[in-house]
Parts: C-alpha cells; sequence; structure tokens
C-alpha cells in the first residue's frame, strides 16, 4: 500500500498562527531547521490503485489537496477525487472539521466512524448536520468488535478498528464520561501483500490489545504529540499534562520510545499529529537524535510511505 502524509502536526498545525513559542518564532525567523507542518491525516491506497482512503479531515484539507494534487486529483473529469471515503478515528477539531471543505461533492461522502464520534458530530459539534444541506454524509458504522471492514472503491484495503484510550473533543456530550470508540486505532491490511500499517495519531495509553495490533503490523504510525508530559505546563500554555488530553508522551518511563522499543526490529515507525511545542520539530535538537538512534521517524507533509 502506498501512504500519503498529508498533515503531520496536531490541532494548530506548525508553526501555530499566534504562538511564538522557541519553535514556532523559530521557524518564522528562518533560524530553525523544522518543516512546516499541517494539521493531522493521511491518504492511503493500493499499490496500483488511483483511489484511496483519507483518514481524518483536516481543516487544512484544502491546502492538503493542491500539495498532493498528483494523489489526490487524478483528474479523471469536469469533477473529481481520488478521495472514495473518508474514516475517522476521533470527532476533535483537527480531525473532522475539514468535511465541510468537502460539501461540493455531487453524491453524499461515504464516512466511516463510530457511534459516539458520530453523536458529537451531530450533537456538540454538528458537522454532520451541517453536510446535509450540501453534499449529505452516507454513514458507515465502525464497529468496536474487530470485524473487518472495506471501503467501496478502494480494492485491496482491509481495514480494523481497535478502541484506544484518549479522549473525546472538548464538546462532546460525555467528554468527562470516555466511551469505547471515542477514539480508536487503525490497522490498514493490503490484501495483495499482507503487510499492515496501524496508524493511531491519538494515543493515550497502550493497553494489550494496542500493543498486539502495534505487533501485529510491519509500520506503526502513531501519537506523536508531545515529547514530555508536562510540555503545555512548562511552557506556562496550559494547566493540562499530554496525558489528561490523551496523548502518551515520547520521553520518560513508559513513554511511547519505551513501547516502541518493544517491537519486532522489522517494523517501521514513525511519530505523527505532532504538537508545535514538541522538540522533535527541531531537526538539530537532541530530542529529534535520540529518536533517530531508536530508529524512529517523524512524519513530515508529502512523505509518501510504501509498506
Ligand atoms: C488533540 O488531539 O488533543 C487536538 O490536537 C486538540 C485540538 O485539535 O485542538
Ligand atoms: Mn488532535
Ligand atoms: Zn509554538
Amino acid at each position: 500500500m502506498r501512504i500519503t502524509v498529508l498533515g503531520s502536526a496536531a490541532g494548530g498545525g506548525f508553526p501555530q498562527w499566534n504562538c511564538n513559542c522557541r519553535l514556532c518564532a523559530g521557524h518564522r525567523a528562518g533560524t530553525l531547521r523544522a518543516a512546516a507542518r499541517t494539521q493531522s491525516s493521511i491518504f492511503v491506497r493500493a499499490d496500483d490503485a488511483a483511489d484511496g482512503i483519507l483518514f481524518n479531515a483536516s481543516p487544512d484539507i484544502l491546502q492538503q489537496v493542491k500539495a498532493n494534487a498528483a494523489v489526490l486529483q487524478p483528474g479523471r473529469g469536469l469533477r473529481d477525487t481520488a478521495i472514495a471515503g473518508v474514516v475517522l478515528i476521533d470527532g476533535q477539531v483537527d480531525h473532522a472539521t475539514g468535511l465541510l471543505m468537502l460539501r461540493e461533492r455531487g453524491r453524499p461522502l461515504p464516512l466511516w466512524c463510530t457511534d459516539p464520534v458520530a453523536e458529537d458530530l451531530t450533537t456538540g459539534n454538528p458537522i454532520l448536520r451541517v453536510l446535509g444541506h450540501y453534499c449529505g454524509v452516507e454513514r458507515h458504522r465502525i464497529a468496536l468488535d474487530g470485524h473487518a471492514f472495506e471501503v467501496p472503491g478502494v480494492p485491496g484495503l482491509q481495514l480494523q478498528a481497535i478502541p484506544l484510550q484518549s479522549k473525546a473533543a472538548p464538546y462532546s456530550p460525555h467528554r468527562d464520561a470516555p466511551a469505547p470508540g471515542d477514539n480508536i486505532g487503525i490497522t490498514v491490511t493490503d490484501l495483495a501483500s499482507g503487510r499492515r500499517l496501524f496508524y493511531a495519531p491519538g494515543l493515550g495509553a497502550i493497553e494489550p490489545a494496542v500493543f498486539d495490533a502495534m505487533r501485529a503490523a510491519d509500520a506503526v504510525m502513531v501519537d506523536g504529540t508531545f515529547w514530555t508530559d508536562d510540555e503545555m505546563i512548562a511552557l506556562g500554555l496550559s494547566r493540562k499534562s499530554a496525558r489528561d488530553i490523551g496523548h502518551l508522551p515520547q520521553s520518560g518511563p513508559g513513554g511511547m520510545i519505551e513501547w516502541l522499543a518493544r517491537l519486532p526490529t522489522s517494523t517501521r515507525r514513525w511519530l505523527i499529529h505532532v504538537n508545535n511545542t514538541n522538540p522533535i520539530l527541531d531537526e538539530d535538537s537532541a530530542e529529534r537524535a535520540a529518536l533517530t538512534r531508536a530508529g524512529i521517524g517523524v512524519a513530515e507533509d508529502g512523505l509518501e510511505i510504501h509498506v
């Protein structure tokens, strides 16, 4: 399968519009080696197919389509797209509001999400109801029983969801009463090669079933939001820790680096959904060097990966 990273930053992107942290300011000033990044999304298709699946619809989707026109705009008709369907891993702003930007479709947008995400997107943030006034949504339910499903029009790829510990969006009616399915990870299997990708841009804790899914994959692309648990607190930007908002930090005991080190040596590893405060954005940082030594890549916008 072919994976195109459309957006590799967490909510806000990098540099973030109102942020003057060392990284955002350094990027603007041109004094830092760090690539700009749009908000979290990937596009996946089988090797010889043009049409594929958009995982998450970022508010930056229009910019992402322009930047990846050769992949996303095959130009086969007056109105055309390579996006055969959209799969949401949660209902957060950075993953769902781009749906509104796809409203010019001629037919309802095929959309896969869990029940709690569908509820959030019809109540707290009623994007799906708004879309009903435009192209409409053909919603498919992602069940949490692990059964495999396919997206029609995307030959050769099979998907399986696993519920995760992370966080529902602040506007979720059950923000403080987490429900299974608020956040999921997805295993994408290429049926021709048998190769698997595990994708989980928001991952607050690695439970045994989640680690099993990671171990079974040839490539993992997982939560790269924060380096330390108190990153936002230390900068005076928030009172909440990384874990409080559903993101496992990379460093320290029990952090993502430790978990990734337990995977088979052949597993390819990337971090994605990187927050603008995370020092790994700085390509000359000690933190980035530590990832490189651990064999962990940091996803960048436009990165093409063949699994
Ligand atoms: C998150 O995953 O916590 C988000 O990136 C928050 C946001 O989009 O504001
Ligand atoms: Mn996010
Ligand atoms: Zn910043």
